[in-house]
């Protein structure tokens, strides 16, 4: 094998974007979903989604340095919540054109054809195409003084999903969802399962896991 080296200094802007996001290797795809206090929607598409804890249920986003305007930021402080719809393959392109810089007073549901969808309980939209669609109250923002991105830490206080996709232990078939991952900025990809393992023990060697029954959460028709 031929390994590349790192050379940072001497990368052109756009090869060393590209290279240094690819870096991360896959990740999910997630439109989020806000207004802003005059009730404005805003949809924009994070592939930083990470899960900080189970109880409570806590997912964290980082938001761009303010280069330009930060809408989603904005709205998130302003407002105090938002919604994380997961990105299902027959909707990529639609999800990608999400993270074009539209002006603060255009709806990207309006400008790529997606459609807000409300509980009626969170002020936030959730994406109504999605399959699997969380909601959360902000409990934390963190400022990362390194970069001046922020860490947006949000609670998962509603889930919609789809009928079945729930197992009897919980778990979430994401990929039956057709759920997408994403490496680097513009790259959009299909999963294939490979296997499901038991808790692992250090006594015990890797056993295969059967998929599980049908209990289920909110689900959508
Ligand atoms: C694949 C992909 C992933 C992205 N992930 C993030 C992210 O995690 N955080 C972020 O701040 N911007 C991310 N962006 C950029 C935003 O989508 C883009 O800046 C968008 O215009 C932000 O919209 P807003 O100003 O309405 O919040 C991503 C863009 C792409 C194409």
């Amino acid at each position: 094998m031929a390994l590349t080296a790192f050379d940072p200094g001497n990368m052109p802007r756009r090869y060393r974007t590209n290279f240094i996001n690819a870096l991360s290797g896959f990740k999910s795809a997630n439109l989020v979903g806000t207004r802003n206090t005059d009730g404005r929607e805003n949809l924009a598409l994070f592939s930083s989604a990470v899960h900080l804890g189970a109880d409570p249920a806590l997912l964290a986003l980082v938001s761009r340095p303010p280069a330009s305007d930060r809408h989603t930021l904005d709205n998130i402080t302003a407002t105090g919540c938002f919604t994380v719809n997961q990105v299902h393959a027959d909707m990529i392109a639609p999800a990608h054109q999400c993270s074009a810089r539209y002006a603060r007073d255009v709806s990207e549901f309006d400008a790529v054809g997606l459609t807000p969808w409300y509980s009626g309980t969170l002020q936030a939209p959730y994406v109504g195409e999605s399959r699997l669609r969380l909601g959360l109250v902000l409990r934390e923002l963190v400022p990362v003084a390194l970069n001046d991105t922020v860490i947006i830490i949000g609670e998962i206080t509603e889930v919609f999903t789809e009928t079945g996709a729930v197992g009897a232990d919980g778990y979430v078939d994401i990929e039956a969802l057709g759920a997408v991952a994403v490496s680097g900025l513009d790259s959009y990809h299909g999963t294939q399962r490979l296997s499901r393992l038991q808790y692992a023990k250090p006594d015990k060697d890797p056993a295969p896991l059967a998929a599980g029954g049908n209990t289920l959460i909110n689900t959508l028709t």
